[in-house]
């Protein structure tokens, strides 16, 4: 059984404009050959396009932020999934916890969303992760598993979904889950995924929250943690690309 490659995604956020946008895939593609780790750029929606003919013919992906649950009509603002496709992209995130916060998202917002991804052709990336109040009231497991359940589309296969695990403390505060707090939460979500798919041993678990370069090699050596999710340091290109290359060939 040959398990996955590590993937490395870049979340962008809503950063981003032409000029800085195109030198900073520019600069991702150029720094991606040769690397053992998969690299996701998902740039902000009005990049997607520019940023998929900058990684064409090379081995960056590229995915959306965020789809919609319908595949197209009368929803003033959202992109639906197949327009993500069209433009090139393999991945969308989803649920993320900016999307769960800021936009009241649910569990059964972010499934449905999930569903619109595969229906489309996409691999969602299904974000999940405790606040710092669960976190400290002893909540987290439970939390997660809760999560987990609600936001897994039906019919998802190690090819077509990827979880992330963001705890919401450690999303752009600097502040970073332990490797033990890290290897707790991995070890349970492979359990349920376990539990839950029939090749759920090979779904990527991806770790988010303030993953930079010097703590990459210790959280992406951890078990089960088979790649990162990153925000603030996937804007600069040699952080990025340092990231992936603390990514080992296989777990
Ligand atoms: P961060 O963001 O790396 O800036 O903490 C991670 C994320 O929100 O996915």
């Amino acid at each position: 059984m040959t398990l996955p490659r590590p993937l490395i995604a870049g979340n962008w956020k809503m950063n981003g404009h032409v000029a800085d946008g195109t030198a900073l895939a520019r600069a991702v593609v150029a720094g991606s050959a040769g690397l053992a780790a998969e690299l996701l750029i998902c740039p902000p929606a009005t990049l997607i396009g520019l940023v998929a003919r900058e990684a064409e013919g090379s081995a960056v992906a590229v995915g959306g932020q965020d789809c919609h649950a319908k595949p197209g009509g009368a929803f003033t603002g959202d992109i639906a999934a197949p327009m993500l496709k069209d433009l090139g992209c393999r991945y969308v995130i989803v649920g993320h916890s900016e999307r769960r916060t800021l936009h009241g998202e649910r569990d059964s917002d972010v499934q449905a969303k999930a569903g619109a991804a595969l229906a489309a052709g996409l691999a969602a990336i299904v974000c999940i992760g405790e606040t710092l109040a669960e976190r400290d009231s002893g909540a987290t497991l439970p939390v997660i598993a809760r999560q987990l359940a609600g936001s897994l589309p039906a019919g998802a296969s190690a090819a077509t979904l990827v979880v992330a695990y963001e705890p919401v403390w450690a999303i752009g505060t600097g502040r970073v889950a332990s490797v033990d707090q890290v290897a707790e939460v991995h070890a349970l979500i492979r359990r349920e995924l376990g539990a839950r798919l029939s090749d759920g041993a090979m779904v990527r678990i991806l770790y988010g929250g303030s993953v930079k370069p010097d703590n990459a090699v210790s959280l992406l050596g951890v078990a089960d943690v088979d790649g990162a999710l990153v925000g603030g340091a996937s804007l600069d290109a040699k952080a990025f690309l340092a990231i992936a290359a603390a990514a080992p060939a296989r777990r």
